[in-house]
């Protein structure tokens, strides 16, 4: 999905110009079902359409799936579903994914996802659990093939450490996180005071996500150090990394 000027959340690409787009236009087409997810996400939330999984990401996700011959998947935040749907397509007919998200946010985006999975093929596979991650994490039952992080990046620490000692990761399934090198303020984040009450809740959600550079610096610390995983940080979109438990 492009960078748009008007959206609420417009970070910076870590790559030079028009190099994502180029990605996308040499990668194959995604779905029928997907591209629909894309555009009606965009039509119905403009200005968070950003933080939606690319369809480069989308296969990307699919290809792991399938190729090593996944049945469970855990996603741990839902948004209008496009990773969703895009994962359960690569399940087998009797696969699972359960999806966490609490829509605190945007209730908007929840409406985009329920209808794409009542309409999906692949509906039947998908379990949403509406629910802050943290209390879902401490309730679902492992084992997972496939966790895919991609919630509030101050918690993911705090998921990172649920996930293991609630060992919801079979040994050898993958955990992959997103957005790890957040645009690529990792390199240089900002310190911003938090808007004053006063301000748009733009300039709010502006300043929260440039603040969110630090936690992500914080969590990609804490994982390279950690002797439990190894770890490998893609420059897939915004940073994806692939973490599995050390043998
Ligand atoms: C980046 S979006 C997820 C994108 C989605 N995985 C996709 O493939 O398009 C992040 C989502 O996490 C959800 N979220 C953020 N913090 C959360 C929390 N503490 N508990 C549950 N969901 C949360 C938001 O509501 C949002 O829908």
């Amino acid at each position: 999905m492009e960078h748009r000027s008007d959206a609420v959340f417009a970070k910076p690409s870590i790559f030079r110009d028009g190099i994502r787009e180029y990605a996308e236009r040499s990668s194959s087409p995604v779905s029928a079902e997907l591209a629909e997810i894309a555009e009606e996400t965009a039509r119905a939330t403009p200005e968070w359409a950003d933080i939606s999984t690319t369809a480069v990401q989308a296969t990307f996700l699919q290809m792991l799936i399938s190729t090593a011959g996944m049945r469970r998947v855990l996603e741990v935040g839902t948004f209008t579903g496009h990773g969703t749907v895009a994962m359960a397509a690569a399940l087998p007919d009797d696969g699972e994914i359960l999806t966490i998200d609490s829509y605190v946010a945007d209730k908007r985006t929840q409406d985009v996802a329920s209808k794409a999975f009542e309409r999906s093929s692949h509906g039947h596979k998908i379990k949403p659990v509406l629910d802050d991650a943290l209390s879902a994490l401490q309730e679902v039952e492992g084992d997972f093939d496939l966790i895919f992080l991609d919630a509030d990046k101050p918690n993911y620490i705090s998921y990172f450490e649920t996930i293991l000692a609630r060992r919801l990761l079979r040994p050898r399934g993958l955990l992959v996180i997103d957005n790890t090198l957040w645009g690529g303020e990792v390199l240089n984040p900002r310190d911003l005071p938090p808007a004053e009450e006063a301000s748009t809740g733009q300039e709010w959600v502006e300043r929260m996500f440039a603040n969110w550079a630090h936690d992500v610096v914080k969590f990609n610390r804490h994982i390279a150090a950690d002797p439990r995983v190894r770890t490998a940080v893609l420059t897939v979109q915004d940073g994806m990394t692939l973490v599995q438990l050390a043998s």
